[in-house]
């Protein structure tokens, strides 16, 4: 099949991707000239594990394309996807200027039936208003999708090339056969596609990162309790997963969510449901409860310090708001290294790949290091704010002889507790004893 793309940020890119990979003609459509231009030149602009190779390969097989212009991709393709981003306006809810005006330019140019698949992440109403949107340009006949994106930064290609379901909202049976067909190459391997209308495909997405958010903030506060009766929250946390009707997953405590769905979305969520007059109290509240928990450390820090940071020097390891993405949009890391600032400590920071995105940000008021070892020249603590796989099972004696004080704050619960304190380190976690 005939595929475009709109947008090819990360979701646009491993969509694009992947459907090339599963053998259709994708044409890849992003208005940043610079870009399509290194695209084209095999230049992969974002960091995703395993998606260079699947980039290349397809390229070469000529099976995944890359332009500016946008007519040229719609006259090739009977489906095309929106993967724009739909940023939090200045009130929280979803800006959905970047969609609606795609869908406009779709309108004017489309010449016969097309698909539009959202791919984005959208409130509830968006398909109606895209198809009013272009209804408003053309008579020619079309269908408008609801096609939510459940992949994870760090695992885009794992997640897109084996998800755990398909939710496609349509109430057309035209554009139901042609999704099927697409993701064929999955329902044939027991993957369900799960079809439903466009509103309740809308509030999936939703529903499913608000649930996953919450989750993890119910995981956060009972960490914090576990802090006050000397409970400890593995432990907990182990007891919990077992019961599968709780599962294991995103039952990690720490400080808190990041990234640039979570937030978002949660943020999105609470302002649609204002504006039809419904509170989403357990939202709000998570809301609340992560922002606090993101520099929780903060205050333990400075306790161990005897209230005072001032030129107290910091390590930094991990600065990406999760591992293995460079990815720092609301990352707690800059939250705390924010905080840490402003109480006048120094900070020497170190991440394998999201250096160069905090230099845009924070640029020089913090200095940043080659290696997680230099990071802790002459360091009175590290914190541990990124949960990489090359801190698991660092040399800790080596650690001790850079540092100035035996002190680690790790805010992703990297080791077992003994470990660090075996090699005399103070050792403060989430939800364990110190
Ligand atoms: C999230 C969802 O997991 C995806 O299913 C969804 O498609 C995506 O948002 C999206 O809407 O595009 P992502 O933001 O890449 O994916 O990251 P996650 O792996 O979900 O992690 C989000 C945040 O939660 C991170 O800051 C992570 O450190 C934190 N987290 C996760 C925890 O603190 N504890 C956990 O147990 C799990």
């Amino acid at each position: 099949m005939n595929i475009t793309i709109v947008g090819t940020g990360y979701v646009g890119l491993v969509t694009g991707t992947t459907l090339a990979e599963l053998g259709n003609s994708v044409y890849c459509v992003d208005i940043d000239e610079k870009k399509v231009e290194g695209m084209k030149n095999g230049i992969v602009p974002i960091y995703e594990p395993n998606l260079e190779e699947m980039f290349h390969r397809n390229i070469q097989s000529q099976r995944l394309f890359f332009t500016t212009n946008l007519k040229e991709a719609l006259d090739k393709s009977e489906v095309v996807y929106l993967a724009l981003p739909t940023p939090p306006g200045e009130d929280g809810s979803a800006d959905l200027s970047y969609v609606l005006s795609v869908a406009n330019s779709i309108g004017e140019l489309m010449t016969e039936y097309k698909v539009i698949v959202n791919k984005s992440t959208v409130p509830v109403g968006t398909a109606e208003k895209v198809k009013e949107v272009i209804s408003s340009k053309t008579n020619i006949p079309f269908d408008v999708v609801s096609n939510p994106e459940f992949l994870r930064e760090g695992f885009a290609v794992e997640d897109s090339m084996n998800p755990a379901r398909v939710v496609v909202g349509s109430s057309s049976e035209r554009a139901k056969n042609i999704m099927s067909k697409i993701y064929q190459p999955f329902t044939n391997t027991g993957i369900p596609i799960i079809f439903m209308d466009e509103k309740s495909s809308e509030l999936t997405k939703y529903a499913s990162n608000s649930f996953l958010a919450v989750k993890i903030t119910f995981m956060n506060e009972i960490a914090n309790y576990c802090e006050k009766v000397g409970a400890d929250v593995d432990k907990v946390r182990l007891g919990m997963g077992s019961d599968d009707r709780i599962g294991h997953r995103f039952l990690f405590p720490g400080i808190g969510y990041g990234g640039s769905c979570f937030p978002k979305d949660v943020k999105a969520l609470i302002k649609s449901g204002k504006q039809e007059d419904f509170n989403f109290q357990i939202l709000e509240a998570t809301e609340n409860v992560n922002t606090t928990q993101k520099v929780i450390l903060v205050s333990d820090i400075e306790k161990y310090f005897g209230g005072d940071l001032n030129g107290k020097k910091i390590a930094i390891w991990g600065l990406a708001f999760k591992a293995n993405t460079d990815d720092i949009r609301e990352a707690s890391s800059l939250d705390n290294i924010n905080l840490l600032l402003k109480k006048g400590a120094k900070i020497t920071a170190y991440d394998l790949v999201a250096e160069n995105n905090v230099r845009q940000i924070i640029g020089d008021q913090i200095q940043y290091a080659k290696t997680m070892y230099d990071a802790l020249e002459g360091a009175d603590a590290l914190f541990i704010a990124t949960e990489w796989p090359e801190f698991k099972n660092p040399n800790f004696d080596l650690m001790a002889e850079k540092m100035n004080n035996k002190v680690i704050f790790d805010g992703r619960n990297m080791y077992p507790l003994e470990v660090p304190r075996q090699h005399g380190f103070y050792y403060k976690s989430i939800g364990r004893q110190t």
